[in-house]
């Protein structure tokens, strides 16, 4: 019974820390998933507030309610299920040997790789996990792509001085919004997908041409990249970085859909590189006045000239919105595909309360940062950005 007990996994869910983070890495779905499979699960109080999820119905289901902050609780933690990185002060009360899995942003987290090293502790950065077919259940950078790409189109049809539909009234026709939407990977193709739902016409452009047949599946029409002789090649379903040459070309090839264009929604990345510069200043000036432009990308440097992030930018009647954070603007259901993100990953690792992580599984290895303080992946030690 003693043995038992003592094999028991516990699970710390902390009330996030970051500003603006409304997520929470465990809802009561998953958390009764965990209890089920005989492990523990503590969190702290408050922490699903901001996503909807009282504490009652936490303790209902029988997870332990503890303080936010409280040492005895991150010390006893065997993992600490996160949505961002916790910061030094948190990581510092966590026992050595402690794993914690979350969306740990490593590479611009300067600091995380020396406090881990430092703490003697395990962690698994959702990031990294591979895109393998096995993996989609766990892919947390899907689940939370896909709620930006539709929150974006909801901004913008907010900001635009424009219906988004073809409307025929009483007082005449009104012409559906063109929307242009840089980049079709997850956030792109939801973006396409909600802008078609309200209405508006849309046009795609994106180097990867494998896309085309998904943007045409979903009623909208592909811009074909520039004929170039050397085009971005693609890595695994991304897009590799293109050389400057080949963007200009592309941004001469945008410059006339954007001047009709009401709304322009930027999600193209290139994994690991600042973002494409797709917008430029030549081509805001063309863009109408009352005209939006939404920028998922602004934390990687920014699709458009000119986006802040976290602002909104008018710019000769231009809307220029650096949109950050937009998971966290939908904090329950992001929770909860989150919550089971991070369920799917484990839930091959737990047997009777126990977690045994295999470090041999392809998903696993992937995105396993550092084992008990070694770092797994050397570059990490030597990441830029601040924390
Ligand atoms: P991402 O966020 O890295 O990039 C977004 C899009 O920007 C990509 O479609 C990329 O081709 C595009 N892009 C890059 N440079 C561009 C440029 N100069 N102009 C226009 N567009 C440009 O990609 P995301 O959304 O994370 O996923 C990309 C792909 O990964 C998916 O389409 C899919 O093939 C693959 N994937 C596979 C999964 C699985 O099998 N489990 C799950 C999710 C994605």
């Amino acid at each position: 019974m003693v043995e038992e007990l003592f094999l028991l996994h516990s699970f710390l869910v902390p009330l996030e820390s970051a500003p603006g983070e409304t997520r929470v890495a465990a809802t009561p779905e998953t958390v009764k998933r965990f209890l089920s499979v005989g492990c523990k699960v503590a969190i702290e109080q408050g922490a699903g507030h901001a996503a909807g999820f009282v504490d009652d119905a936490y303790s209902s289901i029988g997870a332990d309610l503890v303080r936010p902050s409280d040492g005895e609780a991150w010390s006893n933690a065997d993992s600490l299920l996160c949505v961002q990185a916790p910061n030094k002060d948190f990581i510092a009360k966590l026992r050595p040997g402690c794993l914690i899995v979350g969306l740990l942003s490593p590479y611009s987290n300067s600091l995380l790789a020396q406090r881990l090293e430092k703490g003697g502790l395990s962690a698994i950065s959702l990031e990294l996990l591979p895109r393998i077919s096995r993996a989609q259940s766990a892919d947390a950078l899907s689940s939370q792509a896909n709620i930006a790409g539709y929150k974006a189109v909801l901004i913008a049809s907010g900001a635009l001085d424009r219906y988004f539909p073809m409307l025929m009234t009483a007082a005449g026709t009104v012409q559906p919004a063109r929307v242009v939407v840089l980049g079709a990977g997850v956030a792109g193709l939801q973006a396409v997908a909600t802008a078609r739902r309200l209405g508006a016409v849309v046009y795609v452009s994106d180097v990867r041409t494998a896309v085309k047949e998904q943007v045409e599946s979903l009623g909208a029409r592909f811009i074909d990249p520039p004929e170039f002789e050397e085009k971005p090649s693609e890595f695994g379903g991304y897009a590799k970085q293109a050389s400057e040459e080949f963007l200009a070309a592309q941004r001469n090839k945008l410059s006339d859909h954007l001047s009709e264009a009401d709304v322009a929604i930027c999600t193209a990345q290139v994994p690991g590189k600042s973002a494409p510069s797709l917008i430029s200043e030549e081509m805001l000036d063309r863009m109408r006045p009352g005209s939006v432009v939404v920028d998922l990308a602004v934390a990687q440097g920014g699709n458009c000239v000119g986006t802040k992030q976290g602002e909104t930018v008018l710019r000769k009647g231009v809307k220029l919105i650096g949109a950050s954070d937009l998971p966290s603007t939908v904090s329950n259901h992001a929770s909860s595909l989150y919550s089971r993100n991070l369920f799917s990953l484990l839930q091959p690792f737990l047997n009777d309360g126990e977690l045994s992580l295999n470090f041999e599984d392809e998903l696993i290895k992937g995105c396993l940062i550092s084992l008990e303080g070694r770092i797994c992946l050397p570059d990490l030690l030597n990441a830029g950005g601040m924390n």
